[in-house]
């Protein structure tokens, strides 16, 4: 097996389950609320309140992109935070979409109360999104871990049925499942996100390889642009976006490139040059913190950076 596959197979999981686990642990957690946001997690995250979130987008609207906003937050195991969670986006799509340019949202179901109360969190959905309908903004569900996938889609379904078409979702291309699911959800015309997955998830639910997970990614995009309504597809990935522009173009599908505030911004001011439509993921809130964690195993770059800036605090 040459060395490059090997760490693919070995280094790369060994890699983000370190990273994914360590930063659960109390004392990084403490260390990380001290400096974090200082020491790098704000090249990834707005801020920690709405208003911080005014000057990026306006910063990437004046470079001609395309933004949604996301309150970080997640795993609410009590009525109570998932009720906070659900006013704090009842308060931010009237002010977000008030600042011009069709910003629009994402949302996380766990966040919601999807683990604690699914009906809850429909409850909480349905209201953001039928807000969001009344202020002409789009909300998409994200996608979580692997065991709130059927919940998610259930939920999607519903609001769908309550006739709200201003909602989308999202596939991860690294589960086993994610073509079924899409091909399942093509009657209903879907917006659909296509993503490789951010999640720690084991062998018989999803691909290991990365090389394994960007070909899967390249072929769901493919059917995505083929068959879906609208494809935003969400990558960093070089090889990815070309064989997206290329399908998209035999196709004449309706689609957009996402990224990540904060990651590979060279590559979507080139897009934007190119004339394709880029929305920027812009995150922000107090619960920063894993969605940084994230960030920080999806590149072992961005950890050594970290460490660096804390060992200089
Ligand atoms: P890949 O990981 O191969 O990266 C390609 C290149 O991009 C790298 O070589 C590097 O240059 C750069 N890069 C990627 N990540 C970087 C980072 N963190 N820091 C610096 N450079 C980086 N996942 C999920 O499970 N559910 C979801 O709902 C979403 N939503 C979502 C929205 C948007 C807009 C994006 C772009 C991504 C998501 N994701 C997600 C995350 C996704 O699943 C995946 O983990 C990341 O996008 C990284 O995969 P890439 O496709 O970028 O490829």
């Amino acid at each position: 097996m040459p060395a490059g596959d090997a760490f693919d197979r070995i280094g790369r999981a060994a890699f983000r389950s370190l990273i994914l686990s360590a930063t659960k642990h109390p004392r990084v957690q403490a260390v990380a609320a001290r400096h974090g946001l200082r020491a790098g997690a704000n090249r990834f995250v707005a801020g920690e309140s709405p208003s911080d979130c005014r000057p990026v987008l306006e910063r990437l609207h004046a470079d001609g992109m395309r933004t949604y906003v996301i309150a970080l937050g997640e795993a609410v195991h009590t009525t109570e935070q998932a009720v906070i969670a659900a006013r704090l986006y009842e308060s931010l799509v009237p002010e977000v979409t008030t600042w011009g340019r069709e910003t629009t949202f994402s949302i996380k179901l766990t966040h919601l109360g999807l683990e604690h109360d699914p009906e809850l969190a429909f409850q909480n959905a349905r209201r953001i999104v039928g807000l969001a309908a009344k202020h002409s903004a789009f909300v998409r569900l994200d996608m979580e871990h692997s065991a709130v996938v059927d919940k998610t889609l259930t939920i999607y379904r519903r609001l769908r049925a309550d006739g709200l078409d201003n909602t989308g979702v999202v596939l991860q291309a690294y589960l086993h499942r994610s073509v079924d699911d899409l091909i399942s959800l093509l009657p209903l015309e879907p917006n659909v996100r296509v993503v490789k997955g951010a999640y720690l998830e084991p062998p018989d639910v999803a691909l290991q390889r990365k090389s394994d997970v960007d070909a899967a990614y390249r072929q769901l995009v493919r059917t995505a642009l083929t068959y879906a309504r609208f494809t935003a597809v969400a990558t960093h990935d070089v090889q990815a976006v070309r064989t997206a522009i290329a399908v998209a173009a035999e196709q004449e599908s309706d689609f957009e490139f996402q990224m990540l505030y904060g990651v590979r911004y060279d590559l979507a001011r080139q897009l934007v040059a190119a004339g394709h439509p880029m929305r920027i993921c812009v995150p922000f809130g107090e619960d920063w913190f894993v969605y940084f964690t994230r960030r920080l195993a999806e590149r072992p770059a961005n950890s050594l950076f970290l460490l660096r800036n804390l060992m200089r605090r």
